[in-house]
């Protein structure tokens, strides 16, 4: 494919394109793959197919408990309308958009030239993704990821999107990183409240702190930072996570496709490419920034790829970014507090065959005590997923991996290879249930499985939680420490769901699991969050053209699944080539903030109008609870 035909790629779909795994051609392992597909699922196809079978373990006993369904609204079916499209009884609208100002005396975005750095810098960044509410006394302050950008819309004054010049380069820049603003609901709904104190915008020229092991290290001091401890900015803001001690966590994804060199024929260290950084750049920051120039700033790729921690209500604070959770492309940060007080991250790497993370704090967290260490010193984990639905997490320590603790951190990826870790098929967000010990993780597809080796040549054996090769549709896994802490070393797991398309395959493993049907059925699961009341909402970032293996799935959706019955339904369908992310409420409950990120055009705002990745609000019209 030429070059000027990836500008409308997700940013993970790019990154494969420009570095595309070797096919895996041994014949001894493709038939040890096949041998293990047929053994398992198998297995699971005798008893009808999927998780209904695979979790008897978790399934059947909760089954026969719980009759009804909680979800108080009747299901929708897909759509392929350029709109979002809600249960009765549900209204929705925009509560801010891309090229929003955040400040008065700035003009909203110019619909003929994507605006200027200086508008950009004041207003709602791009893509957005991400999100959470925190409360500052009465105040409500909402955190959003802007994750990339969709340069053809933002640089409309360039006839192909591209940038050529150094204020170009800026707009991008500014359009990307963290908005925090204030937001009130009004007789005409939710909107930004303009100039408050707190609205703030962090980019990829914020001045951050590096801190845990890396902080101070050889390999992250730059000329701008010889001490190797201030960082400038943040980007590729995917998935979020949020403190027990009420902070924001922003998660580094694909970091690496922003670096590039004057000198294409340049020899890179050996562990960027498992990071696939290469000399050539998706957007070009290299041609006018130095910083991006891998000739001129070989270190600089290692002071990124990390989850930055921020206090959202204090807009003066510094940034952190907190080298202990390690190095890789973070989608998201679920935290969760063990009874003894030790803060468990989990932490999925999103790419074809890489690992699930975990991390556990080495002290405890204490209401009211100083927070600031928790995250910069504590154990990181790997995990490992054996066929009989037992698991473990490895620690990953300078003894078992020969490498140093600052190694680890930096080449976290390289760690979890060394240990043998469950090569998985794109893990994206993790969920922890509010009601019982358990997580969940979004596993979105995986064309490579049993096909190609991860970018650091591990196998991709098609069993355990990632059972189908070529993987269309996803599954989502979840597992349960055995003894009831999440600082446990051992779990059981099980397939919550396997997504399929009966429709098109009515038997057999594309077909899904049980709890799959016509009715509901979705591809590509990604953003996940547990309401209050133990309901996981599931966000899909999937194929949306409604067309041969997904043929009657629709746009991109957000579906309601009850763990405790298994049962699945859909909730909301977003409008045309959109992906629905991110995901938090307000804090009465009577709002859910939607994430809708590259919408078609349209949309939000209506006929000819520039599409804007947008958060939406969704509210009851009786004005009850959501989440
Ligand atoms: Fe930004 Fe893996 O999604
Ligand atoms: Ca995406
Ligand atoms: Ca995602
Ligand atoms: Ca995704």
């Amino acid at each position: 494919m030429r070059e000027h035909d990836n500008d409308d790629l997700s940013f993970d779909d790019y990154d494969e394109l420009r570095d595309p795994r070797p096919d895996n051609n041994e014949f001894d392992a493709v038939v040890d793959a096949a041998i293990s597909r047929r053994g398992f699922l198998g297995g699971v196809l005798a008893f009808g197919s999927g998780a209904a079978a695979m979790g008897t373990t978790f399934l059947a006993s909760e089954a026969q408990a719980v009759t009804a369904n909680r979800f108080g609204f009747t299901p929708i079916p897909t759509s392929t309308a350029n709109t979002i499209t809600l249960p009765e009884g549900y209204e929705w609208e925009t509560v801010v958009r891309w090229g929003q100002p955040l400040w008065s005396g700035v003009e909203d975005v110019d619909q003929a030239t994507g605006g200027t750095a200086e508008t950009q810098a004041m207003s709602f960044g791009d893509n957005t993704d991400g999100m959470a509410v925190f409360a500052k006394g009465d105040k409500q302050i909402l955190a959003v990821n802007n994750e990339y950008i969709q340069n053809k819309v933002l640089l409309k004054n360039r006839e192909d999107g591209k940038a050529t010049n150094a204020d170009d380069i800026q707009k991008m820049k500014n359009a990307h990183g963290i908005s925090i603003l204030e937001i009130e609901e009004g007789a005409n709904g939710w909107a930004p409240v303009l100039d408050s104190e707190y609205n703030r915008r962090i980019t990829i020229d914020t001045p951050m702190e590096l801190t845990g092991p890396l902080a101070g290290h050889d390999m992250v001091k730059t000329d701008a930072d010889p001490e190797g401890k201030t960082v400038l900015g943040t980007w590729n803001n995917c998935g979020n996570g949020e403190t027990p001690w009420g902070t924001y966590l922003t998660c580094e994804e694909n970091f690496n496709g922003y670096f590039g060199s004057a000198d294409e024929n340049q020899e890179l260290p050996a562990e960027f490419k498992r990071y696939g950084i290469k000399t050539k750049s998706r957007y070009g920051f290299e041609k006018f920034d130095t910083r991006f120039d891998l000739s001129k700033n070989i270190n600089e790729p290692n002071r990124h790829g990390f989850i930055v921690e921020i206090d959202a209500t204090d807009p003066t604070s510094t940034p952190k970014k907190r080298s202990a959770l390690g190095r890789f492309k973070h989608e998201n940060a679920e935290v969760v507090l063990a009874s003894d007080g030790r803060v468990v991250v989990y932490m999925g790497d999103d790419e074809r065959g890489e690992f699930l993370y975990k991390f556990v704090s080495e002290d405890m967290y204490v209401e009211g005590g100083d927070t600031d260490g928790l995250l910069s010193e504590g154990q990181l984990y790997v995990a490992k997923f054996n066929d009989d639905l037992t698991g473990e997490w490895l620690a990953l320590t300078p003894e078992v991996t020969g490498m140093s603790k600052e190694e680890i951190c930096l080449h976290t990826r390289v760690a979890g290879s060394k240990v043998g870790a469950t090569t998985m098929d794109r893990p994206e967000w993790v969920a922890v249930n509010p009601l019982r010990v358990e997580a969940y993780c979004a596993l979105t597809n995986n064309k490579n499985r049993g096909i190609k080796t991860n970018a650091g040549g591990d196998e991709t054996p098609v069993g355990g939680p990632n059972p189908r090769e070529a993987n269309k549709y996803g599954q989502i896994v979840r597992w349960r420490p055995t003894g009831g802490e999440h600082t446990d070393d051992a779990f059981t797991w099980d397939l919550y769901v396997m997504a399929g398309n009966p429709k098109v395959h009515p038997t057999g493993p594309l077909a899904g699991s049980d709890n799959v049907n016509e009715g509901n059925m979705f591809n590509s699961p990604d953003g996940m969050v547990f309401d209050s009341k133990g309901l996981l909402w599931i966000q899909t970032d999937g194929n949306f053209k409604n067309e041969g293996d997904f043929e009657g799935q629709g746009n991109n959706q957000m579906l309601i699944g009850d763990p405790a019955t298994g049962e699945i339904v859909r909730f909301m369908t977003g409008p045309n080539n959109c992906e629905v992310t991110g995901l938090c409420f307000s804090l009465d409950r009577r709002t859910a903030f939607v994430g809708i990120q590259h919408p078609a055009a349209d949309f939000p705002d209506g006929p000819g109008t520039l599409p804007r990745s947008c958060v939406v609000a969704v509210k009851r019209t009786d004005g009850g609870l959501v989440g």
